[in-house]
C-alpha cells in the first residue's frame, strides 16, 4: 500500500515530479525566497547560538532541560502507553458518542459548505478537539493514500522543505506536534542522525498506525510517541531545538494556545516550523483550486473511503485559515521574535518559520 512507501521512495517520486509540478516559475521564486529567507533565519539562529555560547548559564539551563525532557519523555512513554490503552478503552466506551458524531457528519455529506462548517463551528473548543480526533481516527487507514493522491505527491515535497528548516541545537530534541502517522517525525530522524523526536497527537490511532507500519528496525529508540493536545503539552519549558507541525494547526482551536506552547517548549533561538494550507487568491488558479477542494476532492474521497464529510471539513478549515501575513502576525503575538513564511505551489501550502528570541 502507498502508505508503506519509504521516505526515500517518496523523495524520489517528489524529485522526479517536483520539478515538473513546480516549474511554473513559482518554484524558482519560492526557492530563491527560501534561500534568502533561510539565510536570514540562519543569521537569527546564529545570533541566538552566540548568545547561548556566551551565556553559559543559559546553555546549562538547556542541558538541564534536556535531561529533564529525557526523563519526562522516557516517563511519558509509559504514561503514553497507559494513556493509549486508556484511550482505547475510552474509544470503545465512547462508541455511542462517536457514532453520534459519525451520524452528525453523515448528515453533512450532502450539505453545503456552510452547514458542514456549522457542525464543527458550533462546538466548544474541547468538543471540537474530540470531534477532530474521532474524525482522524476513522480515516486513519486511508490517510496516507489520500494525502498522496489528492496532492499529486506534492505533500512529500512540502514536508521535505519543512524538515530542511529544522536546525539541530543543544537539546537534540524535536517535538512534532499533530504528528499523525509520523511522516514528519520519521523524516526528521532520517535527515538528522543526531536528533530524537517526540511525536505527539490527540488521535491515538494515527500515532499507532505510524508506529506499526512505518517505523523501521533501529529507529524506534529515537521516536517517542505521546497522546497530547498541542494546546497543553506535558513537557517542560525550553526542552526542544525545534517544534514542527504539518497540516495540524488549522485543526486546533484556539490556535493561539498551541502557538504559545510551541514558544514555551523551544530553547532560545529554537524554531517553530509550521506547514499549513491557506486560501489561495492567485487569479484563475485560486478559484480553480477552491472549486477542486469543494467539488472534486470530496467525491474522490468518497470513492476511496466512502466518507466525504472529512473533506468538507478539510475545505472549511483551509478557507477559514488566515492568509500567511495574518498568520505571521499571530506568531509574533505568541512571542516569536523572528517570523517568515515561504509559499509553495502558488500558495497552496506555506512554510512558516518562527524563531524564539
Ligand atoms: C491533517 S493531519 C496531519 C498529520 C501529519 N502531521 C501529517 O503531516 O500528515 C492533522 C493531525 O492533527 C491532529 N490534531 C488536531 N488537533 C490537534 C490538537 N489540538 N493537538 C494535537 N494534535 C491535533 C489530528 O489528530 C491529526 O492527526
Amino acid at each position: 500500500m502507498m502508505s508503506d512507501m519509504s521516505e526515500q521512495k517518496c523523495a524520489q517520486d517528489v524529485d522526479a515530479q517536483g520539478a515538473a509540478a513546480e516549474n511554473s516559475g513559482a518554484a524558482d521564486k519560492a526557492e530563491g525566497a527560501q534561500a534568502a529567507e533561510a539565510a536570514a533565519a540562519a543569521a537569527a539562529t546564529d545570533a541566538a547560538e552566540t548568545e547561548r555560547r556566551e551565556g553559559g548559564a543559559s546553555s546549562e539551563r538547556a542541558e538541564g532541560a534536556q535531561a529533564a525532557t529525557e526523563e519526562k519523555v522516557d516517563g511519558a512513554t509509559d504514561g503514553a502507553a497507559a494513556e493509549n490503552s486508556g484511550a482505547a478503552d475510552k474509544a470503545e466506551g465512547a462508541s455511542s458518542s462517536s457514532e453520534a458524531s459519525v451520524q452528525r457528519e453523515g448528515g453533512t455529506e450532502n450539505a453545503s459548505a456552510g452547514e458542514t462548517s456549522g457542525a464543527f463551528e458550533s462546538a466548544s473548543s474541547d468538543a471540537h478537539t474530540r470531534n477532530v480526533s474521532e474524525m482522524f481516527g476513522r480515516m486513519t487507514p486511508w490517510y496516507d493514500l489520500q494525502n498522496r493522491v489528492f496532492s499529486l505527491f506534492l505533500d512529500c515535497w512540502w514536508r521535505h522543505n519543512l524538515v530542511n528548516a529544522v536546525v539541530p541545537g543543544p537539546t537534540g530534541l524535536v517535538i512534532d506536534m499533530a504528528s499523525g502517522t509520523l511522516d514528519v517525525a520519521l523524516a526528521v530522524i532520517r535527515r538528522y542522525p543526531e536528533l530524537r523526536v517526540c511525536a505527539t497527537d490527540i488521535c491515538e490511532p494515527m500515532l499507532r498506525y505510524g508506529e506499526e507500519h512505518k517505523i523501521r528496525a533501529g529507529e524506534r529508540s529515537r521516536i517517542t510517541t505521546m497522546v497530547a493536545d498541542a494546546r497543553h503539552m506535558p513537557l517542560p519549558d525550553g526542552c526542544a531545538d525545534a517544534v514542527t507541525m504539518a497540516f495540524g494547526i488549522r485543526n486546533v482551536r484556539p490556535r493561539m494556545e498551541a502557538l504559545r506552547e510551541m514558544h514555551r517548549l523551544l530553547v532560545p533561538g529554537g524554531r517553530a516550523c509550521i506547514l499549513e494550507f491557506a486560501p489561495v487568491s492567485a487569479p484563475l488558479f485560486g478559484p480553480a483550486y477552491h472549486w477542486y477542494l469543494r467539488r472534486i476532492m470530496p467525491k474522490l474521497a468518497g470513492l476511496v473511503s466512502r466518507s466525504t464529510s472529512a473533506y468538507d471539513y478539510f475545505a472549511d478549515t483551509i478557507e477559514n485559515f488566515p492568509k500567511p501575513a495574518a498568520f505571521s502576525e499571530e506568531l509574533r503575538e505568541a512571542g516569536f521574535a523572528f517570523v517568515q513564511h515561504i509559499p509553495f505551489t502558488l500558495g497552496v501550502a506555506n512554510l512558516h518559520i518562527a524563531v524564539r528570541g
